[in-house]
């Protein structure tokens, strides 16, 4: 299982004018291979270099040179995909789109996302050695260098026009490695991260079961957040209607037993298990084997405990980071610190259920509590509140387990 380094990463990729743009056409398809979502802009120049269909096929997405292209604007607006972007890379970058982007002219579409966009803007050189080495070149750069622009190569060698010296755009593994590198290390590179989620199922007969209701939406966004954060994601799904998180390894499972025994067997080697499962703490002591049939009198379902996943965890020798949920509606706080001694956990996310939060909603509050501290996560989409949990999981299995350093 591999986890893609630019992982669902919006990368807008400017194209400017130069003969090294056929090699920006290789980029987007790394890009993708990375993970990454690719977007494409060139400048009017570019479109001299390398047709617009070539990136358009390569990319998935409509690619766009002018800002007066009215049918793409209604699309996704300019402003819109400044924003849509999380990181700009503009490769290869001429000797005059430098200097435009270094005196923040905004004259065409690329150079008014560049001062349109909050993104990280990566720059990669492309031109003649001479104009590369000229001081108004070298001035400009130094310009975008000191706003924070990345600066990736140019690299020396031979050049299209015959000479050699420096100038030529870096090769499409070093650009990638580097705009990788510039990002930093992420909060879960390295580990793996195992989740449960959604609901259980525990079967009366062929028909009938007894369920919660558990949508699975906080699980799979825990998931695809570990995921997005460097983790090698194992997801123990319950049933539920939701799509596999990009990256992220399922195994779907229906009773509580199920759920069991997937967990109990990938949490041997998991760093970080998250138990966001809403698991059923009782099940009918028999399945009746064909369909009940009404007999006229009340009917009464003898019910008998489901094992406690997550504490039979806690219980193993060498338990993983241990993560746990409690759903309350009521006396949250007391009862979530109750939990996380009981079933020795390294912290919990406790919240509140009831009202238009918790259960079968988008949104979620969470109170974090670990032993010697606890967080207030305000109420947001599953999606966001997430990607916060796992942060702070992150910084806590930091702060707590050593750090194994390989020879
Ligand atoms: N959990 C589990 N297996 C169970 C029940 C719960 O792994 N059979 C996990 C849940 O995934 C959650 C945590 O334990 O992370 C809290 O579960 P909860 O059922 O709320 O706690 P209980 O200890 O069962 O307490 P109670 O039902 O009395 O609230």
């Amino acid at each position: 299982m591999s986890n893609a380094s630019l992982d669902r990463v919006h990368v807008l990729l400017g194209v400017g004018g130069g003969i090294a743009a056929y090699k920006a056409a290789e980029l987007v398809r790394r890009l993708r291979d990375a993970g990454a979502e690719v977007r494409v802009v060139m400048t009017e120049n570019a479109t001299r270099f390398v047709g617009a269909v070539t990136f358009q096929a390569l990319s998935g997405n409509p690619v766009r040179s002018s800002l007066w292209d009215e049918s793409a604007e209604a699309a996704m607006s300019h402003i819109e995909l400044a924003r849509w972007a999380d990181e700009v890379i503009i490769a290869p970058a001429s000797a005059d789109l430098i200097a435009r982007l270094a005196h923040g002219f905004a004259g065409d579409l690329l150079s008014t996302l560049v001062l349109t966009t909050a993104a990280p803007v990566s720059v990669a050189p492309a031109m003649n050695q001479q104009m590369w080495a000229h001081p108004a070149t070298q001035a400009n750069v130094e310009r975008l260098r000191q706003r924070k622009v990345r600066v990736l190569g140019p690299a020396a060698g031979s050049q299209a026009c015959g000479e050699t010296g420096e100038g030529r755009l870096l090769e499409v593994d070093e650009l990638i490695a580097a705009l990788v590198a510039a990002r930093g290390p992420r909060s879960l590179d390295g580990l793996r991260v195992l989740v449960s989620a959604g609901p259980t199922y525990e079967d009366i007969d062929p028909v009938r079961f007894i369920g919660n209701r558990s949508s699975g939406k906080m699980g799979f966004a825990v998931a695809a957040a570990a995921a997005q954060a460097g983790a090698e994601v194992r997801l123990i799904a319950g049933p539920v209607s939701l799509s596999t998180p990009a990256g992220v390894e399922r195994i779907d499972v229906r009773s509580a037993r199920q759920m069991r025994d997937a967990v109990i067997a990938a949490a041997a080697d998991a760093d970080i298990f998250i138990s966001a499962a809403a698991v059923g703490d009782y099940r009918p002591e028999t399945t009746a084997p064909t369909k009940l049939k009404k007999s006229g009198k009340a009917l009464a379902l003898e019910l008998i405990q489901n094992p406690d996943i997550l504490a039979e965890v806690g219980q193993s020798a060498q338990p993983p980071f241990l993560v746990g949920f409690a759903a309350e509606t009521n006396d949250l706080e007391h009862y979530a610190r109750g939990k996380l001694e009981r079933k020795r956990l390294d912290m919990i996310a406790a919240n509140q259920v009831g009202e238009a939060q918790g259960f079968e909603c988008g949104e979620n509050a969470l109170l974090l509590i670990w032993s010697g501290g606890s967080e207030q996560l305000a109420l947001a989409d599953k999606r966001v509140l997430a990607q916060s949990l796992v942060e702070r999981i992150a910084e806590r299995y930091r702060a707590t387990r050593p750090v194994v350093v390989s020879a």
